[in-house]
């Protein structure tokens, strides 16, 4: 019976030695060496057969695990439809929403892919929604998580997220019953820092990917959040705050303000903005996520269908109608420009100070 086995196994017992390096090797020298004693070799026939039983048993754990999963997937699938040809490690990605207020009718069976946009205040994430919203299947709900009474807790927060996942939010981005990805845009000091832990097994838990969208160049994200604190004070475009501008007229009236900078505190705010963008790498880690920079996706459409990809939506061009606001080299936008030349000069934040892109 054992021998029958081992016998049964021996081409497989061979390739599970062959994947072993040298001590495999070695054992199969000795089963041929014909000077051994019997008892010798009984103990290296048992010891394959052992062998020979682990095999077989992660044959059957792996087998048994395959098995599994089509039953797990039934919760996330909708039984009506037909399952989608994606790999099985991607089927929790897949979400067939009931809203309560309407029926998704014909649209039923697409599924429903679920993703947040992180970024920290004046990193182009405004002009990044628009964009993404400009696709006819995703619908990317805004800055959600800006009431404070929607992530007063990990359980408001969680029933936020609830209903814009089940396709019950209602806002301007909200698309047909044909959208395909559905998200929002959450700023890192809306309370994903300190709640990183549960939104992180949510997301697990649920499948949601998480798309980081950062600037590269933080003294000019300051500038744009100095300048954007003026405009809410002072309001030079007919009484209005403009967080984000449609025009270039527009645009020039907001850059004319030319914010000054405290040199005593910039490097240290620098440096909190970077380890806050670190820690929250680090937090999401385990996450489905992407990482993108300001920077790049301007001067590069393909970034921008790396995130359809990543999205799971078909590629298309997307427009949108928001215009840049500070276009002039940082040295013209910035009052104390010679103090903070000085401050950043020779330090690690010194790029900043050059990297000016090309539009
Ligand atoms: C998986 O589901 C099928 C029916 O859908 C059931 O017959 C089978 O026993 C289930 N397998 C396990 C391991 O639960
Ligand atoms: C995108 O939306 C259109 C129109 O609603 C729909 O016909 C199409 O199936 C959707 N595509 C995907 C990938 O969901
Ligand atoms: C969470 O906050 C909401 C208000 O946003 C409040 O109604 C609820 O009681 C709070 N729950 C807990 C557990 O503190
Ligand atoms: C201010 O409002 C007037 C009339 O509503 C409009 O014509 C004008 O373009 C606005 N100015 C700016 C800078 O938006
Ligand atoms: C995330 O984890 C991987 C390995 O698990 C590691 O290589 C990578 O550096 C981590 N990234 C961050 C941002 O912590
Ligand atoms: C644009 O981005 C793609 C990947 O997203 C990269 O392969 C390509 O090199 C980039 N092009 C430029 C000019 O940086
Ligand atoms: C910047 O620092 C370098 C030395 O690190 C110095 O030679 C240069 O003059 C400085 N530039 C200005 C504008 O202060």
């Amino acid at each position: 019976m054992v021998i029958s086995i081992e016998k049964a196994n021996d081409s497989d017992n061979l390739r599970l030695l062959s994947d072993d390096s040298g001590e495999s090797s070695k054992d199969v020298s000795v089963v041929r060496s014909p000077r051994k004693s019997p008892l010798v070799l009984r103990m290296i026939v048992l010891a394959f057969v052992m062998l020979c039983g682990i095999y077989i048993s992660s044959i059957c754990l792996k087998q048994l695990g395959f098995n599994l999963r089509p039953n797990l997937s039934v919760q996330v699938t909708n039984k009506r439809c037909p399952n989608p040809s994606i790999a099985h490690s991607d089927l929790h990605l897949l979400h067939y929403p009931n809203p309560l207020t309407y029926t998704r009718e014909e649209c039923e069976c697409t599924p429903v892919r679920l993703f947040a946009i992180f970024s920290m205040q004046r990193s182009g994430s405004g002009w990044f929604e628009t964009l993404l919203n400009n696709h006819i299947n995703i619908s990317s709900n805004g800055e959600i998580f800006s009431h404070k009474e929607r992530r007063n807790n990990i359980s408001s927060i969680t029933n936020t997220l609830d209903k814009l996942y089940n396709l019950d939010w209602f806002s301007s981005a909200a698309k047909n019953e044909c959208t395909a990805s559905v998200g929002l845009k959450w700023m890192l000091n809306q309370g994903v820092m300190d709640n990183h832990h549960d939104i992180v097994d949510y997301f697990n838990r649920r499948g949601v990917s998480a798309i980081f969208l950062f600037r590269r160049n933080l003294l000019r994200r300051m500038v744009s959040v100095l300048a954007n604190l003026h405009d809410r004070d002072t309001k030079p475009i007919n009484g209005t705050h403009m967080s984000h501008v449609h025009s270039k007229d527009e645009a020039s009236i907001l850059a004319q303000h030319k914010p000054a900078i405290d040199t005593h505190s910039l490097i240290s705010e620098l440096k909190k903005t970077e380890e806050m963008v670190a820690d929250a790498l680090n937090y999401f880690n385990s996450t489905r996520h992407t990482i993108l920079f300001y920077e790049d996706i301007i001067t590069n459409q393909t970034k921008v269908m790396d995130v359809l990809d990543f999205l799971n939506v078909p590629r298309r061009k997307l427009v949108s109608l928001q215009v840049k606001i500070h276009t002039n080299p940082l040295s013209e936008q910035i009052e104390n420009w010679n103090d903070v030349y000085k401050t950043l000069n020779g330090t690690q934040y010194e790029t900043f100070l050059n990297a000016d892109y090309r539009l």
